[in-house]
């Protein structure tokens, strides 16, 4: 975490997300499921994308990395290190996947080889692409996995099988980090896990990320687990962003009706859910998506709003929302 430090605009952006659409053909109709995604993420940062499930947050991280199915299709920017990672080829993606830009995802038992020894898997990133000798690979490995508290019971020469969700979790993370990415993306990395053991995990995986120097994108619909670990945030609603800003901006004084709205469902504010339903990305609603369950709309939120920098102490901050 950055928090210590100066804003996150101090830093540089290590990746800038211009204009970004992904849409999805299906027989029902074209899915729109991003719309002009713009988003930076600076060097060393956490920020997390947050909204509600089926919001459009993995479609992002996965059109960052080209890995949509090909009944999809992105128009827009992505720019790593002054290249377009949406215009790449195959070969030079596969270059940045995993070794720039690694991805936790949400299912360890779904990423892991089941039948090689977790200290195996961890160490092949080396083996392969740094082209380390297997002994010095798997020594490298089972450092980086002694920095994760796999508990006593647990060792690298076990498979994933003799592990807890918990524990598999923590072999993938150490499987992304190990080869110091710059980026590293994390798809609901809690999920499935308890709430103290998404936090621990967490912990520790912001820990190595801050060792490495490493940016974060956390995409999480859990609001307490994003206000904990990250600098900024980032919150979706039907495919748009909505608001952005500091952590503690989001949370201390939310701008957009729907954020507001996000806040008041955590059980600490009263477990107060949201009327209505999220609407279809086939045929979303006219002007502003939230229109329909808004509280606080006005005649003119059916025109579409524009997101605007709104004045901020702690960074940039910015709502798409005619009230502002
Ligand atoms: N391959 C696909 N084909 C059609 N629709 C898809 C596909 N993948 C995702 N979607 C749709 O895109 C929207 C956003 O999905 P996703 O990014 O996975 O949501 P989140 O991660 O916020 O839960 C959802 O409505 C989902 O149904
Ligand atoms: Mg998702």
């Amino acid at each position: 975490m950055n928090r210590h430090l100066p804003s996150s605009s101090y830093f540089r952006p290590l990746l800038c997300i211009d204009e970004m659409y992904v849409s999805f053909d299906t027989s029902l109709g074209r899915v729109k499921a991003a719309q002009n995604i713009c988003l930076e993420l600076h060097e060393r940062e956490t920020l997390a994308i947050v909204g509600e499930t089926g919001c459009g947050k993995s479609v992002i991280a996965s059109a960052i990395l080209q890995l949509l199915p090909s009944n999809a299709s992105v128009k827009g920017k992505a720019i790593f290190l002054g290249r377009d990672l949406l215009s790449l080829g195959e070969r030079e993606m596969a270059d940045i996947r995993g070794q720039e830009i690694a991805i936790i995802f949400q299912n360890p038992s779904l990423s892991l080889n089941p039948i090689m020894k977790v200290a195996e898997q961890v160490a092949e990133p080396l083996q392969i692409h740094r082209r380390l000798p297997r002994h010095r690979a798997i020594s490298k490995a089972e450092d980086m996995l002694s920095r994760f508290k796999l508990g006593d019971k647990a060792s690298p020469v076990m498979y994933p099988f003799q592990l807890s969700g918990g524990m598999n979790q923590r072999v993938m993370i150490a499987t992304s980090m190990i080869l110091s990415p710059k980026i590293l993306i994390a798809d609901e990395p809690s999920k499935g896990l308890d709430q103290s053991l998404a936090r621990q995990v967490m912990k520790e995986l912001a820990g190595i990320k801050d060792e490495i120097g490493a940016s974060l994108l956390l995409i999480t619909h859990d609001l307490l687990l994003a206000k904990e670990v990250s600098d900024r945030i980032a919150v979706m609603y039907c495919g748009e962003i909505v608001e952005a800003g500091s952590s503690a901006e989001i949370f201390d004084e939310p701008l957009h009706p729907y954020t507001k709205a996000l806040l008041n469902c955590l059980p600490e504010m009263g477990f107060k859910p949201i009327p209505g339903s999220s609407p279809s990305m086939i045929d979303p609603p006219e002007g502003c998506r939230f229109y329909p369950r808004c509280r606080e709309r006005l005649d003119r939120c059916l025109l579409s709003p524009k997101m605007i920098k709104v004045e901020s102490d702690d960074g940039d901050r910015e709502v798409r929302c005619w009230l502002y």
